[in-house]
């Protein structure tokens, strides 16, 4: 049977998630195909290879072959303060619930190397919230972990983090939250004690338990729809009654399965909030 070239690029792509599933256990079998397509062509350029199923024995046998291709599987593109006017929305419209609650926890979800996690907790903390404060962050990709958990960051990317800080809404000198030294800047120590990094693969793995704010930032982007799905209903059963679920600029809960189960908070910051399940919301009794 004679099979177009686009077709045979999707058998040879197929076979080659399927191997990366079976051999190291990453599972991108559902991701949004465009972009895996990019990257895994990416790889196969810098290895001098003309098909994509030439990458097939190196994935098997090859771990440092495998460990780049994984490197270029993941974008770990990330800022502190990404979007400011997330973390204005987030101060405005979450914050003052949050004060109201004795203690609180927040899973950040595809944390990448961590500046999303240290811009909350420089914002809980400027809130006089971080004492009362446990924040997660989790990833998939243990080397971005590995530098989330030392927070040192090149230097010269604090301009592009104070500008963010600034515009934010922050209150004090973002130099207050780093120390500069040999062109690193490392993240002040206080940040971290109510910190912890954990390995969590979206794809795989179970919910996080009891949090009142999950915020998963730029990564439902690379996901086929059924995969948005079911991340968003392990999200759904993350939170606890009322919690808050934050997604990144270019994502949504329109159309998703758990859609009809989140008001929204701030529309184009995207931030959601669990409604009360309808049991519940008959009977009164709990806290707006
Ligand atoms: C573009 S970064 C976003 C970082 C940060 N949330 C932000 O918005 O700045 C996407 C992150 O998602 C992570 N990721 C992708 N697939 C994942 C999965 N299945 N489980 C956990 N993390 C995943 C990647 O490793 C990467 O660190």
């Amino acid at each position: 049977m004679p099979q177009t070239k686009k077709n045979i690029e999707r058998i040879e792509m197929e076979l080659l998630l399927e191997a990366i599933f079976r051999r190291w256990g990453y599972d991108f079998r559902q991701y949004a195909p465009a972009s895996l397509k990019r990257r895994l062509e990416h790889r196969m350029r810098r290895a001098e290879m003309t098909q994509l199923s030439e990458m097939l024995p190196k994935i098997l046998h090859d771990e440092e072959f495998f460990n780049q291709l994984l490197g270029d599987l993941s974008i770990t593109v990330t800022e502190m303060f990404r979007d400011p006017h997330f973390y204005a929305a987030f101060r405005k419209q979450v914050v003052p619930v949050l004060r109201t609650y004795p203690f609180i926890k927040i899973w950040h979800a595809g944390c990448a190397t961590g500046e999303e996690v240290y811009s909350m907790a420089v914002l809980l903390h400027e809130e006089g919230l971080y004492d009362r404060a446990q924040i997660y962050g989790t990833d998939y990709n243990n080397h971005s972990l590995e530098i989330a958990k030392q927070g040192v960051y090149p230097l010269d990317s604090m301009q592009t983090f104070t500008a963010n800080y600034q515009a934010a809404g922050g209150k004090a000198s973002f130099a207050d939250y780093y120390l500069a030294r040999y062109g690193s800047a490392k993240i002040a120590g206080f940040l971290k004690e109510n910190v912890t990094f954990a390995h969590h693969n979206l794809a795989a793995d179970g919910p996080f338990g009891e949090m009142n704010v999950v915020v998963c930032r730029n990564v439902l982007i690379y996901f086929d729809q059924d995969l948005q799905d079911s991340v968003l209903t392990l999200f759904r059963d993350s939170l606890c009654h009322r919690g808050y679920l934050c997604l990144g600029t270019k994502e949504t809960l329109d159309f998703s399965a758990v859609g009809n189960e989140f008001e929204t908070v701030a529309g184009k910051e995207r931030v959601f909030r669990a409604l009360q399940p309808a049991s519940v919301a008959t009977a009164g009794g709990h806290r707006p």
